[in-house]
């Protein structure tokens, strides 16, 4: 019997980059999978027929996490479709790159509202629907510890993010359910590689143990544990998955 066999779990942004593949991990070990997207219907619809076609389960699901309103119908239409909730993995995010005097204010808006209140109604859809022995994984980034110019809202809505997942811990616990965070360093995905040179991404491979960039898969094999039974005296925790990046 596959590890997640009956379980059911949603991916927050996992029509592409590291939510995709943490998707067809989790579904290649059982699960029955719902894939979420904002605005990409095509790429969704790809990730599920994939994951069919290999004899799993899935459903693509359209939500803008960052309104209250669809995190609650996608939580909703997953039990309509699957009976109930036992991961989530909130890894939806964006990150708007600027020196402090040119971020606007919509750029600041727009990342606290995916990142933060996103996964913190997410986190509340999970602590109303889901069940003993549920798993809860919230993405963060390794820059929250590792200083670079630009890059302050994003690291700060992923303080924030850390600090749910310590504060959070407690409350799930009583439910039996675990609540962590995997905090990745660079990753070959659009997020990353979009705006920047070869030349800065050269210089980042260069700030790990490895001197490559960490691929989506490095990231999901670490999520696989954190969903697993093997992982249940773990809570509270951010566990950072960057190839010794800090
Ligand atoms: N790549 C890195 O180097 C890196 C490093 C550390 C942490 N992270 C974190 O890892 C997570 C995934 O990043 P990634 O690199 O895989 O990003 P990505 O390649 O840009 O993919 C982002 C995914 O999130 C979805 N998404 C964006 N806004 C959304 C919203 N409002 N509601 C629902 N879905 C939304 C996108 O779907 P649509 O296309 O439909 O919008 C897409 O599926 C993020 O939280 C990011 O901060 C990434």
């Amino acid at each position: 019997m596959k590890i997640l066999e009956g379980k059911v779990a949603i991916i927050t942004g996992s029509s592409r980059g590291i939510g995709r593949i943490i998707a067809e991990q989790l579904a290649d070990l059982g699960a029955k999978v719902v894939i979420n997207y904002s605005s990409n219907p095509e790429k969704a619809e790809e990730v599920m027929e994939g994951i069919i076609q290999k004899g799993g389960k899935a459903i693509a699901l359209q939500a803008d996490i960052s309104k209250l309103g669809d995190v609650e119908d996608l939580f909703t239409k997953t039990i309509d479709k699957f009976g109930k909730v036992d991961v989530l993995i909130n890894n939806a995010g964006l990150m708007i790159n600027k020196p402090l005097a040119d971020i606007r204010e919509v750029d600041f808006d727009k990342q606290f509202s995916v990142n933060v209140k996103g996964t913190f109604f997410a986190c509340q859809q999970a602590m109303l629907h889901m069940e003993n022995s549920g798993r809860i994984v919230n993405i963060s980034t390794s820059v929250t510890g590792q200083m670079f110019p630009a890059y302050s809202v994003y690291a700060g809505t992923k303080g924030a993010v850390e600090q749910f997942t310590r504060q959070l811990a407690k409350e799930f616990g009583s439910k039996g359910i675990t609540i962590n965070a995997v905090a990745p360093g660079p990753v070959n995905t659009e997020l990353f590689n979009i705006g920047k040179t070869e030349q800065q991404i050269e210089g980042m491979k260069k700030m790990n143990a490895f001197g490559r960039l960490g691929e989506p898969e490095d990231i999901a094999n670490v999520i696989e544990f954190l969903v697993s039974d093997k992982s249940k005296w773990i809570t509270g925790q951010t566990i950072r998955v960057n190839g010794g990046f800090i």
